[in-house]
């Protein structure tokens, strides 16, 4: 796999405002103990970029945080529109990505290579991308993401539906047909919701 800084930029057509340094497949590695999930943007991702372009009025001017950043273009979405973005994720090249990735669109993301999942996060709003996408995740982040919402933060998450996505607890604010990109997904378009993490029904949320 080539570095960040070796990918060319590319514009996807569902988010032509932003510039992404992205594979064209990631056939390649998935044998690899650790394929390099930055450069693929997740449907879910995808789905969160474009709610955040298409309702700048929820981030403008607050502060966000891009949980699980991958290549960064949720942040990137934020940043573009008014937002005071940091970033994080538990791999140094996604980190990596989004810092590139920010200075290739002109913003400002400070991005981290730092597991939060249990900490406050001194934010107003937290915005997850794709994060349901395996049980061991799903069982860490969502008790976390349903505190962060009882705590008074906004939580908003983007999912095609996956198996680990909590049943209850989440309210649907838009839903997006999305060109999946990198060889991921098994269909080439998935419909993604975007949802509101309540502050109800946290404690039931139930991986099954
Ligand atoms: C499926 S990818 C989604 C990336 C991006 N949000 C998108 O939609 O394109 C999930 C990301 O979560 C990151 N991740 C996993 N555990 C994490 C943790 N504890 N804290 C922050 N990021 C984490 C992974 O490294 C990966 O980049």
């Amino acid at each position: 796999m080539a570095s960040v800084a070796e990918l060319r930029p590319v514009r996807l057509a569902f988010l032509p405002e932003l510039s992404l340094r992205l594979a064209s497949s990631l056939e390649a590695h998935w044998q690899e103990s650790e394929p390099p999930w930055w450069a693929v943007a997740w449907v879910g991702g995808q789905a969160l970029a474009r709610f955040v372009l298409d309702h700048p009025a929820r981030v403008r001017g607050r502060r966000v945080l891009d949980f699980g950043a991958g290549s960064g273009l949720v942040g990137l979405a934020a940043a573009s529109v008014g937002a005071v973005v940091s970033a994080v994720d538990v791999d140094a090249a996604a980190v990596e990505a989004t810092r590139i990735n920010a200075e290739d669109n002109g913003v400002s993301i400070d991005a981290r290579c730092v597991d939060v999942i249990g900490q406050a996060v001194d934010v107003d709003v937290i915005l997850a991308g794709d994060v349901c996408y395996d049980a061991a995740m799903a069982e860490r982040v969502l008790p976390w993401l349903f505190e962060r919402a009882r705590a008074g933060v906004e939580v908003l998450l983007a999912d095609p539906g996956r198996r680990y996505l909590p049943r209850e607890g989440l309210v649907e604010l838009a839903r997006y047909e999305v060109p999946s990109q990198g060889g991921v997904e098994g269909d080439a378009r998935r419909s993604v919701a975007v949802y509101a993490v309540t502050t109800r029904a946290a404690e039931r949320t139930s991986i099954t």
